[in-house]
């Protein structure tokens, strides 16, 4: 499929998060023991049996990464690596096979490029949002793993997360439901995972939060995640946190985020079990962190029955917090310099 230069006619800075279909997306089909060289496929439709075992037993997980445009009009993907790694871990998990790198990062790479007219143009806040997807299809009763899989890349241009421009203040409530059991897929990005929090995200916008979270499920005390976030946590004297736990899902925003606040900020970097209401009144900014998240600083928390504020009575942005989303977001869209070698370039031809 041939690239045009030309740009889609969408208004870039109101897209909101929410799917838009594009030209094409990649195709792979793993038959037989070995992967099919993939390609561009049109249709936005799967036709799957109806004994996949994707739709009955969740056989099946996903990664969630970006390309954004750079002032010179570089496409660029942020540590694409990690994604592949992460995908190939959960493939482990559910006894899928992996994706091998290269094949994941041609059809990122491919996805991207044929869809070149939606990737938003540099200043506009938005960015390319890139699902790749890794699904057991084919016949199947009993359960069992599939015999055929399919990984497909498929994107989407979108706006921030939580608020039309710029860091949305946000608020969690803790939940009363647990996301992932110690030993279970918490760690993994497996749907299964989601569906069961769906209820979780319910109850918190009931209480008029954006987002739950969740505490580690053996003894509910330790912070373990937001919905679709990890947690990174100011602490005074000038320490950086985020949650240790084998339930939470490895971000690569949080593994870069706390490289920055060491290189960067010089603050003392801490990754190790938090207890929630032991330690809530050492944290001074409080924020939730991801690909679709960003930064986000979280303004209040209802645990207990109660609202705790954080920076400025959630009323503004904290100045770490400030610091690190204007360091990341300068290295994604390449307005800083890349000096840990992040950022992968799209070559459009
Ligand atoms: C449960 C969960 N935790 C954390 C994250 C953040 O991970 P990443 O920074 O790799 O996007 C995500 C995805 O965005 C997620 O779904």
């Amino acid at each position: 499929m041939a690239t045009s230069k030309a740009k889609q006619d969408l208004d870039w800075a109101n897209l909101g998060f929410k799917y838009r279909p594009t030209k094409a997306r990649f195709s792979a089909i793993y038959r037989n023991g070995a992967w099919s060289e993939g390609a561009l496929v049109e249709s936005p439709m799967i036709e799957v049996h109806e004994g996949a075992p994707a739709l009955h037993y969740a056989q099946q997980c996903f990664e969630g990464m970006k390309a954004q445009t750079a002032p010179d009009g570089r496409v660029l993907l942020f540590r694409p690596d990690l994604n592949s790694e992460r995908m190939n871990r959960t493939a482990d998990r559910l006894l899928m096979p992996q994706v091998p790198r290269e094949l994941f990062l041609r059809g990122v790479e491919e996805a991207v490029r044929a869809n070149y007219a939606w990737v938003p143009p540099h200043g506009s806040g938005a960015s390319l949002y890139i699902r790749p997807m890794l699904i057991g299809v084919g016949e199947n009763l009993g359960l069992r793993p599939a015999t055929e899989y399919e990984f497909r890349v498929f994107v989407s241009p979108v706006g921030p997360y939580y608020k039309s421009a710029g860091m949305a203040i946000i608020s969690l409530a803790v939940s009363d439901f647990d996301r992932a059991a110690p030993a279970g897929t918490g760690a993994y990005k497996a749907g299964a995972n989601y569906a069961g929090g769906l209820l979780a995200t319910k109850k918190a916008q009931e209480l008029g939060a954006n987002e739950a979270l969740f505490l580690d499920s053996a003894k509910r005390l330790y912070i373990d995640e937001a919905g679709s976030a990890n947690i990174v946590i100011a602490m005074k004297g000038n320490r950086f946190a985020t949650p240790k736990s084998n339930a939470i899902l490895p971000s690569v925003t949080r593994r870069s985020i706390m490289t920055l606040a060491e290189q960067k900020l010089g603050l003392q970097i801490e990754e190790r079990p938090i207890e929630l209401r032991k330690e809530l009144a050492d944290f001074e900014e409080v924020a939730a962190c991801g690909t679709a998240a960003v930064l986000s600083p979280v303004g209040k928390l209802w645990v207990d029955g109660q609202w705790h504020h954080f920076h400025d009575k959630g009323e503004s942005v904290g100045p770490v917090m400030q610091k690190l989303y204007d360091l990341l977001v300068g290295i994604q869209r390449g307005e800083l310099a890349d000096e840990n070698g992040w950022v992968h370039e799209v070559t459009i031809d």
